[in-house]
Order: structure tokens, then sequence, then C-alpha cells
């Protein structure tokens, strides 16, 4: 990489909507049970966005923060990884940008459902290689709950609203906080093991409202998740030229801390270096690799100097990852 055009974390915010709501509520309404959702899943509750709250309004609480942490409102284009835009046409960052006073800049939706925030520091990454941007907001942000429907027990409890963002900045390869390799794939012949049938251009209108939510084929999507995160983690260290022992934290896509233990382990990585924040936000999507580091920063797990290995996987399918160094960097 050319000096000074390598993409640098230089900011980082988090934003939960207040609302929590832990299993007992749940089973209260659907078939099911805090042991079943606890032991299958790990999460014990997650936030719920209310009506009145969009995807809009959590990624600019989110952005807002990521640039008080960055110490500067200064940014030259937003990318907003989402798959819950508030409206199918337009994207939804420009109004993100409007929202954080921003209204100008360049700004542009990155759809990759749960591996969207990676794909978004990617495209971020090349704008500041192209020399076209110096200073890029990246959100990832999404109301899932929106997606679930009520009654379906399989993708109910799973999915959390939430966002979370990073500032990055032009700077050099060698510096704490720049982006290091990246791992992006993709496999469209499997979109619909996770899929929303209706809404679409495919099928704009159907009469069977629940073509309207989510459908998951929950055990395939855990065996994909685990094979392909764990190989795509492999493919970024061997082009890093490090190995599994150098990794400090490992920061996976929070779907399921069973696919996080199992893809760990799968790697040889001691459970120590895993950050799972899943139990208190469940299955958040493009919002959920910020949101871990900004609450393994919070609570001193995730520290300067760290090596941090970042990987997701997502409906389309798509999967990827990346490496990075933590800088001093704090929520802000
Ligand atoms: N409560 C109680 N029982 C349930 C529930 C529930 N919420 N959901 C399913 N069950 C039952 C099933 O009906 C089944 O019963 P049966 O044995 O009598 O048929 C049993 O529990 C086991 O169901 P499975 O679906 O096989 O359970 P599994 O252990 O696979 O866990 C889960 C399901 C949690 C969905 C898991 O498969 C998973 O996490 N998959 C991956 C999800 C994921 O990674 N998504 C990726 C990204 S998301 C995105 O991109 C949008």
């Amino acid at each position: 990489m050319q000096k000074g055009h390598s993409a640098v974390v230089a900011g980082l915010g988090a934003w939960l909507p207040p609302r929590v709501v832990d299993n007992d509520e749940l089973s209260r309404s659907l078939d099911t049970s805090d042991e079943w959702i606890r032991t299958r899943t790990g999460i014990r509750e997650r936030r719920i966005a209310d009506a009145d709250t969009s995807t809009v309004d959590l990624a600019v609480q989110a952005g807002g923060n990521a640039l008080r942490s960055a110490g500067s409102d200064v940014v030259d284009a937003l990318v907003l990884a989402t798959s819950t835009a508030d409206q199918l046409c337009p994207a939804s960052a420009p109004q993100v940008a409007s929202g954080l006073g921003l209204s100008g800049i360049a700004a542009f939706d990155v759809n990759a459902v749960c591996s969207g925030f990676l794909y978004a520091l990617a495209t971020a990454g090349g704008l500041i290689a192209g020399g076209i941007a110096n200073r890029v907001l990246v959100i990832g942000a999404d109301v899932f709950s929106r997606l679930c429907d009520p009654e379906d027990r399989s993708t109910l409890p799973i999915f959390g609203d939430g966002a979370g963002a990073v500032v990055l900045r032009a700077g050099d390869a060698d510096e704490p906080g720049a982006l290091g390799p990246i791992d992006l794939h993709s496999d469209g012949e499997l979109a619909d093991l996770l899929i929303v049938p209706a809404g679409g251009a495919r099928q704009r209108v159907s009469a069977e409202p629940h073509d309207y939510f989510l459908t998951m084929q929950g055990t395939t999507v855990f065996r994909h998740a685990c094979a392909r995160m764990a190989e795509s983690a492999r493919t970024v260290l061997e082009r890093a030229g490090q190995d599994v022992a150098d990794v400090d934290r490992f920061v996976g896509h929070q779907a399921n801390l069973r696919i996080l233990q199992a893809t760990a382990k799968q790697l040889g990585l001691p459970e120590d270096r895993v950050v799972a924040n899943i139990a208190r936000t469940g299955n958040t999507s493009a919002a959920s690799i910020p949101l871990a580091l900004a609450d393994a920063c919070e609570d001193g797990s995730l520290r300067p100097g760290h090596r941090v290995l970042m990987t997701a996987f997502g409906a389309g399918l798509t999967w990827g990852s990346t490496l990075l160094t933590w800088p001093d960097v704090k929520p802000g």
C-alpha cells in the first residue's frame, strides 16, 4: 500500500435502543423458553427499537458517537452497512449524513447483511486507497426485529436491533489501527437459506404475510457459518504472514455463541480470546462487530496493541475477515 493511503481506525461509536426484551418476555408470546434460547444461542436479552425508531435513527446515534470518539466531525464520505434500510429506495446513508449535519458528502448503503460491516470497511478502505476520501464514517446499523415474524420462534429470539460505527482516516500500513488484508466472499446459490421472499423487485407483493419476513434454515446456515468464517480467518492470517497464536482478540459476527465457539475451536484459538457480547445484544446483523468492539473496549478486554481478527458471515450468502492492531481509540 502506498504510504498515507491505508485506512486507519480513528474513532469508534455504538448505540443500542433503550428497550430491553429478555428471553422470559419473549417466551410469554412465543412457544419458546429462556433455557432453550440461552443454551442454543447464548442470548439472554436483546434491544428492540420502538415503532417510531428506524435504522437511520440508530445509525445517526452510533455515527455521532464515532465522530466524537475521533475528535472531529470532518469526513468526506459515509458508508452505511445495512439490510434494513428505512425505504427500499432511496438508500438510507444520505439521510444519516444529513442527520449528522453532513449533507453534501458522498453517502451510500452497502448491503451484505451480517457481513455488511466488513464489506463497508473494505469499500471505505478503497475510497481512501484511491485518494477519493481522506476520512470515512463507516456505520453498521440494522433493525432486524422488523424483519422477524412475531410468531416465528426460529428467528424472533435470535435477532436484536443496534448500530455501531468507526471513523477511518488515511494513514500508514504500519500504524496501529491500519486495516490489514481483507478477504470477502459470496455464494448466491445459497440465497434461499436466509431470505425475505417478498417486498423486493422479484416479488413486490405477496398474499402470504409470512413472505415479508425473514425465513432461515438455521442448522444449514450454522454449518456454513463455522466453516466459512474459519476458512476466511485463516486466509487473512496467511496473507498477513501471521499465525493463530498471534491473535489476541477474535471479534466474530455475533450470530450464535456456539458458532463463535465452534469457529474458534476450528481455528485452534483459546476461548479466552473470543469477544462475545451476544448475551445482551442478540444478532444485530451489520452492527454486531462494531458493537462487540465497543463493548470489549468498555469492559477492558480489548486494549491498544491487541491484534484483532474480525470475521463475519451472513445472508447472501456472504462472508469475510480482516485484521488490525487495536489503536488507542475508545468508544465516544
Ligand atoms: N424455542 C424452542 N424450541 C425451538 C426454537 C425456539 N426458539 N427454535 C427451534 N426450536 C426447536 C425446533 O423446532 C427443533 O425441534 P424438533 O427437534 O422437535 O424438530 C429443535 O428446537 C432444534 O431445532 P434446530 O433448528 O435444529 O436447532 P439448532 O440447534 O440448529 O439451533 C439456531 C437453531 C439457533 C437458529 C441455529 O441453527 C443457528 O444459530 N443458526 C445460525 C443462524 C445464523 O448464523 N444466522 C447467520 C447470519 S444471520 C443473517 O445474515 C441475517
